[in-house]
């Protein structure tokens, strides 16, 4: 299983971290990887700045509305 972990913090609550986590929870469930990618939380990480905060294999992205998507099917679909 891996894992993609959101910033839950304050800074990136306020540049839209919920509105990823629902895109991602539902671009997990569209491509049938329930059981291949998992989603979490993290606290504040210190890089506020790049919000909203997103991790997965190590790699530090900034994510927001429009380039979610993307991110999940370049960069996480393409690694399960
Ligand atoms: S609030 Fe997300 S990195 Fe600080």
């Amino acid at each position: 299983m891996k894992k993609i972990t959101v910033c839950i913090g304050s800074a990136c609550h306020i540049k839209g971290s919920a509105r990823v986590v629902e895109q991602l929870e539902k671009l997990i469930e569209d491509h049938h990887v329930t059981d291949k990618v998992e989603l979490a939380g993290i606290f504040c990480t210190g890089n506020c700045q790049k919000g909203v905060c997103t991790t997965f294999e190590g790699k530090l992205y900034s994510l927001n509305d429009q380039n979610t998507e993307d991110f999940f099917t370049k960069e996480v679909l393409s690694r399960l």
